[in-house]
């Protein structure tokens, strides 16, 4: 027995460093996992507590995005609309229709509907809508074309690689004011000379510097 106790103390050197190994090797796997594209969540359709549709609402009838995310020119964050929003037209609209019954429930009740969040960046990283799109950049760029979507869907990686590479060359991500939340925008052929005379009109300088995201 003693003969045992005394072979295992002496692997304690190999155990250190076998943790250390896993250690380390973990931290390379939390850097790999965060800036990986799954963590960046593509394609990420979580199911929502109504069966809301964009294509519906955004798409065939038209309805401006401002209309419901009504803070998106004036803060950093775009804001999802309250219910009264909705019973601005389903207090008349589709009144026995089923997939309503959450809406009117919440309307009764006076909870907001709980919404499961899409976009969502790691508290550590800075994002203000406002910046964006009072100085052009549409939503398509950064959110696809919402108006083809029954159900929202992220579409783009939201990774800092990818903000980069706008922010270092923004003339493709710029259009005029008055498209920001036009959807399936086409590009005219003159753009390159529109955008680079809006950057130059609005002085736009993009962040490249850790502390313009990271505050
Ligand atoms: C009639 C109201 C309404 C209109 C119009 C509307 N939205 Fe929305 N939007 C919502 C609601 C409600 C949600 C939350 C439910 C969901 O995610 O589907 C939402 C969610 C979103 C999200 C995902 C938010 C998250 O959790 O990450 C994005 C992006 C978005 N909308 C963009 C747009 C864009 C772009 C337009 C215009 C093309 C638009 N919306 C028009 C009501 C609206
Ligand atoms: C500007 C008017 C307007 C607003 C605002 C509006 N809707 Fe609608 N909604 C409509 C119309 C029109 C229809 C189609 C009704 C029909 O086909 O019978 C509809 C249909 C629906 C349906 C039924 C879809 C189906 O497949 O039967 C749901 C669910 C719905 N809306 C949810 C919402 C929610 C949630 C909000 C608030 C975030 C909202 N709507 C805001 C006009 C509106
Ligand atoms: C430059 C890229 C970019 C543009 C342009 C942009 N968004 Fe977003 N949006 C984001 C990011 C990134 C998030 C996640 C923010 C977070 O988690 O802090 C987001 C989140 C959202 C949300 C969820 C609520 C919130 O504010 O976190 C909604 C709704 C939304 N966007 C709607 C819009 C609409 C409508 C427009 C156009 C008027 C728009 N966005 C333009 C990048 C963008
Ligand atoms: C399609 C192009 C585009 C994308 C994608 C983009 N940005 Fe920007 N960003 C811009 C432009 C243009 C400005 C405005 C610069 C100015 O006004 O000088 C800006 C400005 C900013 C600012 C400065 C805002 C302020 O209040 O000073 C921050 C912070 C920022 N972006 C963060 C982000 C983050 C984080 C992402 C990724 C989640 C992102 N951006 C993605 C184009 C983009
Ligand atoms: C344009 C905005 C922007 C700038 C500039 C920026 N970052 Fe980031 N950074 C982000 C965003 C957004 C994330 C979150 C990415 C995600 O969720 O996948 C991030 C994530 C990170 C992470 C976490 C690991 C990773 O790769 O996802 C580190 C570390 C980091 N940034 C360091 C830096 C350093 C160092 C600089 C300066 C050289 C810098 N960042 C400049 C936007 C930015």
């Amino acid at each position: 027995m003693s003969q045992l106790f005394k072979k295992s103390a002496n692997l304690w050197p190999i155990y250190l460093i076998i943790t250390l190994i896993v250690l380390s090797s973990g931290l390379v796997g939390f850097f790999w996992y965060y800036g990986s594209p799954e963590y960046t969540d593509v394609g990420y359709r979580p199911k929502q507590p109504v069966e809301y549709s964009h294509k519906l609402h955004a798409g065939d009838l038209g309805i401006d995005c401002r209309y419901c995310h009504t803070a998106v020119e004036v803060s950093a964050r775009a804001s999802v609309p309250p219910t009264e929003t909705c019973m601005n037209c389903h207090s008349l609209i589709g009144t026995d229709n089923p997939k309503l019954d959450p809406v009117r429930e919440s309307w009764a009740s006076g909870e907001s509907i709980e919404w499961v969040r899409v976009h969502d960046l790691p508290d550590y990283a800075f994002f203000n809508h406002s910046a964006h799109v009072n100085v052009g950049v549409g939503c398509e760029s950064c959110h696809g074309n919402v108006a083809t979507m029954d159900k929202i869907e992220q579409k783009k990686p939201l990774s800092m690689s990818w903000c980069l590479s706008c922010h270092r060359a923004p003339e493709d991500g710029l259009r005029p004011l008055d498209q920001v939340t036009k959807m399936n925008w086409k590009m005219p052929e003159n753009h390159t000379e529109f955008a680079q005379q809006v950057i130059k009109d609005k002085n736009i300088t993009p962040p490249t510097d850790c502390s313009g995201c990271h505050r």
